[in-house]
């Protein structure tokens, strides 16, 4: 469906207006053109946080080509706004899967000088059939399946250019996938069934950063929530965080709520669903719809029908209903409106300096995973400071000395 240009004005400006760190350095962008000449491709969910990341590269002499990260999560508003800004893009709520690739195959048509990528689908391609998108200086990811992959990659020596490990910046994953993943996956929920949390038994699969917020999350709306993990770690976490681990097999026939958060796939399959609570709500948050098994789901279930949008019901042979919210894709940013404005300023304003470090020394870098530099990191944080009214002390120099010693003890 084709968006509304004034709508997509208004979604794109309250952002930006709420994106403080992000519009400071689009000022710089605008003044110094660290991107001129240059071409930038984006594989990200298109939606108005991602126009405001756009329109910055862009005034920052780029020459910039989007395509949706996911077939769901585009706001086709916010497309007409970027398509009016003359930003060439490829996505479409709702969009085939065929479509989809072609966007991502787009994005290599144009010969990129540098790529941001959200998921390592952009990259996968250039290493299976566009070798020979020789311009590309490098690259940055935005989330954990997509470093997971990269970091495969690495360890076959075959990484064509350098890529920043954007999620793993602490102004990244201690407030995107644990604040940003936390409230906007209970609200695609909310938004998805209209139902409550309080008085819920509610499942979460994978306690990493992105589980610890959205079990946070149902805590604090008066749920019962219940963790699955394979890490023996994370697992003594959860539990001293308090709440109750156990195997999925086990929480399954009590759940009437599963989120999916692992970044691995077949969290929920067939075992599951034959001893599953009659009425259980399955979603998924993590990057690919890979993690509740829907061919499984086909296969048991006698019946499907769609009983709200997003809302698909299957029946087994028993009576027994599941619903699947959001297709298991994203539930976010299926049935919501992905994370909120505040944390995406912190995660663009990383990636916009990252691939601002990419454009500048991208030649020279080794061919391999790198972190973001510290200076970024802190700088995003220090920006941060004050769109949060929060102030910081600073050491003295008595404590700068103290802190950097080893002599002195008791
Ligand atoms: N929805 C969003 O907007 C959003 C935002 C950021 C990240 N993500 C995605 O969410 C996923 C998780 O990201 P993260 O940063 O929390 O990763 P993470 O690595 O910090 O945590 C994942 C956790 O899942 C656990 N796990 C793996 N297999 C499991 C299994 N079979 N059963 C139970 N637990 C299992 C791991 O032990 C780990 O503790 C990734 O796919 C990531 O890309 C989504």
């Amino acid at each position: 469906m084709a968006g509304d240009v004034e709508r997509g004005r208004q979604k794109v400006g309250w952002a930006r207006s709420h994106m403080p760190v992000l519009e400071g350095i689009r000022r710089r962008f605008e003044t110094e053109l660290p991107f001129r000449g240059l071409t930038l491709s984006l594989v990200l969910h298109v939606e108005s946080k991602t126009a405001a990341l756009a329109l910055a590269l862009s005034a920052g002499g780029a020459d910039v080509h989007l395509a949706a990260g996911n077939p769901l999560s585009t706001d086709d508003d916010a497309v007409a706004v970027l398509r009016e800004e003359g930003l060439d893009t490829w996505a479409e709520k709702g969009e085939s899967v065929a479509q989809y690739q072609a966007g991502v195959r787009a994005m290599l048509d144009v010969d990129p000088d540098v790529i941001v990528d959200d998921g390592a689908d952009l990259v996968a391609l250039v290493h299976t059939t566009r070798k020979d998108r020789g311009k590309i200086r490098g690259s940055t990811e935005e989330t954990t399946t997509g470093v997971i992959r990269l970091r495969a990659l690495e360890k076959t020596g075959k990484l064509l250019f350098p890529v920043i490990n954007v999620n793993d910046a602490d102004m990244k994953h201690l407030f995107d996938n644990r604040y940003g993943t936390g409230q906007s996956t209970l609200e695609g929920i909310l938004t998805a069934t209209n139902l409550i949390i309080a008085s819920k038994v509610c499942v979460v699969a994978g306690y990493g950063w992105c589980g610890k917020g959205v079990a946070a999350r149902l805590r604090g709306l008066g749920g019962e929530v219940v963790v699955t993990e394979v890490d023996p770690v994370r697992a003594l976490e959860a539990r001293m965080d308090g709440f109750r681990v156990m195997p999925m097999l086990d929480a399954a026939p009590i759940a009437d709520l599963i989120i999916t958060v692992t970044g691995n796939t077949h969290i929920v399959r067939a075992d599951h669903f034959r001893v599953l609570k009659d009425g259980c709500l399955l979603a998924n948050a993590g990057h690919f719809d890979v993690e509740v098994s829907r061919t499984d789901l086909e296969g048991l279930a006698v019946s499907q029908r769609t009983v709200r949008p997003q809302v698909e019901e299957y029946r087994f042979a028993d009576g027994r209903r599941a619903y699947l919210l959001g297709e298991g894709r994203l539930i976010n940013l299926a049935a919501g409106q992905g994370h909120p404005v505040e944390i995406m300023d912190l995660s663009f304003a990383l990636q916009a300096l990252s691939a601002e470090h990419i454009a500048k020394h991208g030649r020279e870098m080794e061919k391999r995973l790198y972190p973001v530099p510290t200076a970024i990191d802190h700088a995003v944080a220090m920006a941060a400071l004050p769109s949060m009214s929060v102030r910081i002390d600073e050491m003295t120099e008595a404590q700068k000395r103290y802190a950097a010693e080893w002599e002195g003890g008791t």
